[in-house]
């Protein structure tokens, strides 16, 4: 293969600020097509990025030969069936996050993969963040011990993405900050925590801030163009929960994307021999040096570490892995097992908020 050519379907945020940059930074790369039925968008995006080609149809993005890979960067509902689009035409993919609604449309999807045999791929961007990458390395080693309990947040104070927009509209988003940004929290605990089976969840959810979301106060409207914003909001604005696994650990995660709290990503990991502490408050700027303490000791006495670590752009990181699994036939760091047990988790959480009790999975 001389050149790895992608293709992108959805013009929106993300695309805008991640993978378009991003992608077209790696050398042998090349982003050819780009999909979105919002006109307005296509042409804005393509005059100012360059790509060639662009489509309002994803079915004739995917069907193109020359495509050999694509990044599906639509709202959560369209991820199932333009994934399994792509990966029958033959196409490896990388998908954002969540990967589907339901664990059943995450599990056709991954089907799919195996079954022709491509690269698949869910952009859990933390997985790459400098902090993750230290304790991920650190853990292999054994250096933490067991990790038996971790606590993840993922906290707005008043971040609701538009008011009727796709987020808060349940159909298009299966849920608020829990599939939104809880997602990636979970994600990276449990894959740290040594991706250890879920057997049981409790979880509530709440939607106290209705009111003061603002129509497309969040993120910032430049990335979304000719976007309509009905009023609708049937999702939680905050979600709680506790997770038991089958190895005895457990997991505390809360997402919020509006609540009176400080702001920001926070885990702590709880291990035998050493703990940590990964903080992106907004006092302490971003995810990295300030953020991250372990909690170890030596000989007897107790000792924290604050690593020095190399300031990396994870959205750069996670499509140069991408295009590596494609090029050497590597597997991605995302695993299918891996993937779908966070798509269960999802669910659980909201099945038990739902039934006001806990379940099994
Ligand atoms: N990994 C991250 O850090 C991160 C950050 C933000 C969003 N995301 C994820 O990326 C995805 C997109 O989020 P966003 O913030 O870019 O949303 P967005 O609303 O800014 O963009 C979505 C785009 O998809 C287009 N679209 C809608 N239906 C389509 C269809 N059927 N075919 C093709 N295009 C379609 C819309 O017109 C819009 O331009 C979501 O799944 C979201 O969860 C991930």
């Amino acid at each position: 293969m001389e050149k790895v050519k992608i293709g992108i379907i959805g013009a929106g945020g993300i695309t805008q600020y991640a993978h378009i940059p991003c992608f077209q930074k790696l050398e042998g790369v090349e982003v050819v097509a780009i999909c979105d039925p919002n006109e307005l968008k296509l042409k804005e995006v393509t005059e100012k990025s360059g790509i060639p080609q662009k489509f309002t149809d994803y079915q004739k993005l995917v069907s193109s030969e020359e495509i050999d890979a694509v990044i599906v960067c639509t709202p959560n509902a369209f991820h199932r069936e333009q994934a399994v689009a792509a990966l029958r035409s033959g196409k490896h993919v990388l998908c954002e996050k969540p990967v589907a609604l339901n664990s059943k449309e995450a599990n056709e999807i991954l089907k799919t993969a195996e079954e022709k045999n491509k690269k698949f791929m869910v952009a859990f961007c933390h997985r790459f963040d400098n902090t993750t990458q230290f304790l991920k390395k650190s853990i292999d080693r054994g250096e933490f011990g067991e990790i038996y309990y971790a606590k993840a947040s993922y906290l707005r104070r008043r971040g609701i993405p538009g008011l009727g927009g796709w987020f808060t509209t349940k159909k298009f988003s299966g849920g608020g900050p829990l599939i939104d940004c809880g997602v990636h929290m979970l994600d990276t605990a449990i894959w740290l925590m040594g991706s250890p089976e879920p057997v049981e969840v409790i979880g509530s959810a709440y939607n106290k801030f209705k009111t003061e979301a603002t129509d497309g106060g969040w993120p910032p409207s430049s990335s979304r163009t000719g976007d309509k914003y009905s009023g609708t909001f049937d999702v939680e604005d905050l979600a709680t929960s506790f997770i038991k696994f089958a190895n005895g650990a457990t997991l505390f995660l809360e997402a919020s994307w509006a609540g009176n709290s400080e702001q920001g990503l926070f885990l702590r990991l709880f291990g035998t021999k050493s703990g940590a502490r990964v903080g992106q408050s907004e006092e302490e700027g971003k995810m990295g040096e300030k953020g991250l303490k372990v909690f170890t000791g030596k000989q007897g006495d107790l000792m924290d570490i604050s690593p020095i670590l190399p300031d990396v752009n994870p959205y750069e990181k996670q499509a140069a892995h991408f295009i590596e699994c494609i090029r050497e036939n590597k597997e991605p760091i995302t695993k299918p097992k891996e993937i779908l047990n966070v798509v269960k988790i999802i669910e659980a959480i909201y099945l038990s908020a739902e039934k006001g009790e806990e379940v099994k999975l």
